[in-house]
């Protein structure tokens, strides 16, 4: 028979453990919370009734629930206090020997039905339960940050975990409102495993100065829909409690230097720069615990005139090739009421993506967000060519031709005969190194990278790539045009796959090789990273968008430019492509389209 559980215990009230009281104690469990010292558990209750007065304020709780709520849980110092629980969840610090210590003592006072649960994100769940008599009913239950909020638990079933206290466990989750997914016991679970190595990468890119705290999480949160950058989410978890996952991970995980915490990390924590809960980590908060950021030293100058500062003026804008993103490239510069002159290969390639264009703004006329007076206005303001000598006396001009060094070389240097003195050159690669294109014209440092998403006139966000030639005026000149066009500018260094595709890809090829190790299945993997971490698609259901080709390349690329172990391209990835499965274009990726 199944059992009930009625009084459940939390050890730790700390950023995770609150989350779980109030989880457990908002769904009629009466819960008994167990601190270390009274400052503690005062602190954990004030976590709690700040939650759950933030509830209320917004609508999500009414006042005579709330009191009900916080009327279930009874505060107690001591691990005494948990002798009649039916099941116990400790959320201490990540280390071993103190959850090991803190397991054989609830094995000694909690009864002998009891289940015993940790939330760890990275230790042996197996581990941690021979510190007790009964490893049998330990189990891991791993909520994500924040409790109340992400709606996915990993259960995480070790070799001796008996299979009636998984079905309980996943059965009490359900009654939680928790979408579980059950595994066994590894490192980083699924999800941890997927994004430890990412927030480490983008903890690596800050410190090495490749991109501003701001850029890096913006680039993240614009170019893929995440609901935080890297940085801001390595605040909300905890930089202490990350660079001990982190530890663990690569101790535990085969040594992948990828999971080696970033060594800013080490002297973070050392610091006291614990993020959000100690008010201080890559940014700054209003105080310890608020998720308000507050402008700091390092928060850069706001407003257009800051971003003007230096640059040339820009009004005519040249723009060159004919495929999807020379189209949408376009359209955005047209829209902001730049002058601009599209250049192809030919008439009928020119009519082509005059038509294309007038389709897209035809769409934002239906869809009333563009006047028929503003659409006709930004066609008006685009001439047609087909020669590249028309491009004499742009300011700026916009490459988005065929991703060829050869052919882009060529171009750059063309167009360096061409093109009047002071103009900024730019390229829309989103693989090729900005330095190689550059150098092939007599002014490097009037070239600079301007890498747009697709679709142009609807992606937020531009890269704007500075190699160690690129001068600060033609940053400066390229960040005021970002702005102009209403798109986020972010700055970074002229390195393969540029802040977005350097964190993304590597997270998805991970996704492959952990479905091709079956450690997981590709619909729980999409799941955890949905529900766990809030993104907008799993790794497998953006794999076949993408394209499984295009994202093999972006993976080889990388590898090939950094020569990381760990970037390698999964084997599985490779083998798909060969066969033909490239994803939603051929009708079959990771997941079969044609039945749907
Ligand atoms: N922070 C996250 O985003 C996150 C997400 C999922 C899981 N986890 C896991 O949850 C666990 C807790 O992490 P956290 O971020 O909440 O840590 P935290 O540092 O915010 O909180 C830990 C709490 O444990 C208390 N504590 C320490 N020793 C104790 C003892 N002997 N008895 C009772 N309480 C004790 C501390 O006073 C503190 O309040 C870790 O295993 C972590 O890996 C963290």
């Amino acid at each position: 028979m199944a059992r009930e559980f009625t009084r459940v215990g939390v050890v730790g009230l700390g950023t995770m453990g609150a989350g779980i009281v109030e989880v457990f104690a908002r769904n009629g469990l009466d819960v008994t919370a167990v601190e270390i010292s009274e400052a503690a558990l005062e602190r954990g209750r004030v976590t709690l009734t700040g939650s759950t007065d933030r509830a209320v304020a917004k609508g999500k709780l009414a006042e005579a629930e709330r009191d009900a709520l916080l009327a279930r849980v009874d505060f107690r110092v001591g691990l005494d206090a948990l002798h009649d629980v039916d099941l116990v969840i400790e959320a201490v610090p990540e280390h071993l020997d103190l959850k090991q210590r803190i397991f054989a003592e609830l094995d000694r006072v909690c009864k002998p039905e009891a289940i015993l649960a940790t939330n760890t994100s990275s230790l042996s769940v197996t581990e941690i339960s021979v510190a007790t008599t009964r490893p049998n009913q330990v189990i891991g239950i791993h909520f994500f940050n924040p409790a109340p909020v992400m709606k996915l638990v990993e259960v995480v079933r070790t070799v001796v975990t008996s299979a009636d206290v998984v079905a309980d466990v996943e059965a009490l989750c359900e009654r939680l409102g928790k979408v579980d997914v059950t595994i066994s016991d590894r490192a980083g679970f699924i999800a941890n495993a997927l994004l430890f190595g990412y927030l480490n990468h983008a903890v690596g890119m800050f410190e090495a100065r490749y991109a501003t705290r701001e850029d890096i999480d913006a680039a993240m949160k614009l170019g893929c829909g995440l609901p935080m950058g890297p940085l801001a989410l390595m605040d909300l978890i905890g930089l202490d409690t990350a660079y001990e996952i982190l530890d663990t991970m690569y101790r535990r995980g085969g040594r992948d230097r990828r999971h080696a915490p970033a060594p800013l990390l080490k002297q973070m924590v050392t610091a006291g720069l614990l993020g959000r809960k100690s008010g201080r980590g890559f940014y700054t908060y209003e105080r310890p615990g608020s998720p308000k950021v507050v402008p700091d030293e390092y928060t850069p100058p706001a407003g257009d005139a800051a971003l003007a500062d230096g640059a040339r003026a820009i009004a005519k804008v040249g723009v060159v090739g004919s495929g999807t993103m020379a189209t949408g490239i376009i359209e955005v510069f047209a829209k902001a009421g730049y002058e601009v002159i599209s250049v192809t290969r030919g008439a009928e390639k020119s009519a082509k993506v005059c038509e294309a264009v007038k389709t897209s703004l035809n769409k934002g006329v239906v869809r009333g967000k563009l006047s028929e007076t503003d659409r006709d206005a930004a066609l008006g303001r685009v001439t047609w060519s087909a020669t590249l000598d028309h491009l004499a006396d742009v300011d700026l001009v916009v490459e988005a031709v065929i991703e060829e060094l050869s052919v882009k070389k060529a171009l750059f240097a063309s167009l360096d005969e061409i093109c009047k003195p002071g103009v900024v050159l730019a390229t829309t690669t989103s693989s090729l190194p900005v330095i190689d294109v550059a150098m092939a014209t007599q002014r490097p440092a009037d070239v600079i990278g301007l890498h747009f998403f697709n679709p142009a006139p609807i992606m937020p966000l531009v890269e704007i790539v500075r190699t160690i030639r690129t001068s600060a005026e033609t940053s400066a000149t390229a960040r005021a045009v970002c702005a102009k066009l209403g798109k986020t500018g972010v700055v970074c260094g002229d390195r393969s796959g540029f802040i977005v595709n350097a964190l993304l890809f590597p997270y998805l090829n991970d996704a492959v090789k952990m479905l091709e190790a079956s450690y997981s299945t590709a619909d729980d993997i999409d799941y955890a990273m949905k529900l766990g971490c809030g993104y907008p698609m799993g790794p497998f259901e953006l794999l076949d968008v993408v394209g499984l080709d295009v994202s093999l390349a972006i993976q080889r690329e990388l590898y090939l430019e950094l020569r990381e172990p760990g970037f390698a391209p999964a084997p599985l990835l490779e083998h798909l492509v060969t066969a033909g499965y490239l994803g939603r274009k051929s009708g079959r990726g990771f997941r079969d389209h044609t039945r749907r």
